[in-house]
Parts: structure tokens; sequence; C-alpha cells
């Protein structure tokens, strides 16, 4: 048997002097290479402000074991989203942080983090979270936070995607999963389903035909993110 060369020493992904050479990404801290390395499931925390019927889908993806990940909470702002309904039929801890409770967008995204910290989250799901979301939060999880968008972005960012595809005109349509910036319903994006418009389509029956599309690739996405950290470092804009 060769001797073996003590020069050449195993790759740790987790050593902290890679950490201060810059070798790995500062964006990415030391647990959660640990723990993607070791094949754990992503621990995300989903963010909701209406019916949930993306975290349901998220939440069955997982139990398919097409998605390797566990819901830590789901943080939610509106007191009567039915999301909360779905949160503790499927057994997921539930926060209310009332927007109108919170002096600026920066204190509600503070009250987040402590949130998110305190559940253990290191991936942030934005599953119909009709919030602006500030610096505050994008900067606490840079690269891990994922937003859903009605619409083929960058066509129709904003509140009214739905209508203002079905006003354009346009003859496809569909939904969009991208890593969250600054600048409302931008950043890289991750997968894209596209739904075509039918001719007596309304706001609903678009809608209800996008959301069948969302609930298909919002839980491919995150684990498409979640199986490429680094990756994902590369597009940072931070
Ligand atoms: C989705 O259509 C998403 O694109 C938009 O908000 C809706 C949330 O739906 N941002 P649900 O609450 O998951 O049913």
């Amino acid at each position: 048997m060769q001797d073996t060369d003590p020069s050449i020493q195993a790759a740790d992904p987790v050593n902290p002097s890679d950490l201060a050479l810059g070798l790995i990404s500062p964006h990415i801290p030391p647990d959660l290479w640990q723990r993607h390395f070791a094949g754990a499931p992503l621990r995300l925390g989903v963010l909701a402000s209406g019916s949930g019927s993306n975290l349901e889908a998220i939440a069955q993806a997982i139990a398919q074991q097409q998605l390797n990940a566990q819901i830590q909470v789901m943080i939610y702002n509106q007191p009567q989203a039915k999301a909360v309904e779905r949160a503790k039929r499927l057994g997921i801890a539930t926060e209310l942080l009332n927007h109108r409770n919170f002096p600026s967008r920066e204190a509600l995204d503070q009250a987040i983090i402590e949130q998110l910290k305190r559940y253990d989250v290191d991936w942030v799901i934005m599953a119909g979270w009709m919030r602006v979301v500030t610096d505050v939060l994008i900067t606490a999880f840079p690269d891990r936070i994922l937003n859903l968008h009605p619409s083929l972005l960058p066509s129709f960012p904003g509140a009214h995607a739905v209508e203002q595809a079905l006003a354009a005109g346009v003859k496809v349509t569909g939904c969009t999963v991208h890593y969250v910036r600054l600048e409302v319903d931008s950043g890289p994006i991750i997968m894209q389903a596209a739904v075509p418009v039918l001719p007596n389509d309304t706001p609903d029956t678009l809608h209800q035909r996008i959301q069948v599309q969302e609930h298909r690739i919002f839980p491919r996405a995150i684990a498409l993110a979640g199986s490429d950290i680094a990756g994902s470092d590369i597009n940072s804009g931070i």
C-alpha cells in the first residue's frame, strides 16, 4: 500500500479557514454547507398572505418525497388568511405578523427574521406574500429567498399580473419562480411554466389555470435552488 501524501487533505466543505479566505462564499453559512453536503432536508420558512394553495402543494411534494425539505413555519400577515387553516390541517407551525402593527416595512422584516431564526429556517419561500420586502430581509437570507409570480417575468410585474396579461391581449402567460432582489418581481429566474390565454378567460379562470402550473413548478424550483446553493451565489446581486 502506498503512503498517503500528507500535504493532500480530504476536502472539508465547512473548514472555517476556507470561509475566511473567501474560498467558500460568506453568503452561505458553514452549517448550511454541512447540511447540504449531508443531504439534509431544506429547512423552509413559508411567507403567505392568501389561500395557501402553494403552501399545500409544497407540503404535498414533501410528503410524496419529490422535495427533500421540511416546512419549519408559515408566517402570515393577514389574520383571515385561508393559509392558516391549511397549515393547521397539515400540522405546520404558524406565526401571525400583522403588518399593520409595525411602523415600517423594515420593522416587519426584522420581526420576520427573528421568527425565521427562531424556527431555524434556511430558505424563505414567498408563496403569495403580498408585502414588498426590504433590504433588511434580503441581506439576512442572501440568495435564499424565492418568490412566485403569476406571469412570465419580466412581463407584468406587480400586484395585478393576471389582469394586465388579459388587458394586453397576450396569447401566452404563465408563472415564474425567481430569487428575490430589491426591485419587486425582479431577480434571477429559476423556473417558469407557460399557460395559454383562452378567448373567454376572466382573471379568475386564467388565474386558476396559472395556479395549476404554480403547484407543479414551485416545489421543483425549490429543489433546484436547494441543490445549487453555490450556483445561486454566482448570480448574487448583493
Ligand atoms: C399565487 O398565484 C402567486 O403567484 C401570487 O399569489 C398567489 C398565491 O396563491 N403571488 P396561494 O395563496 O398559494 O393559493
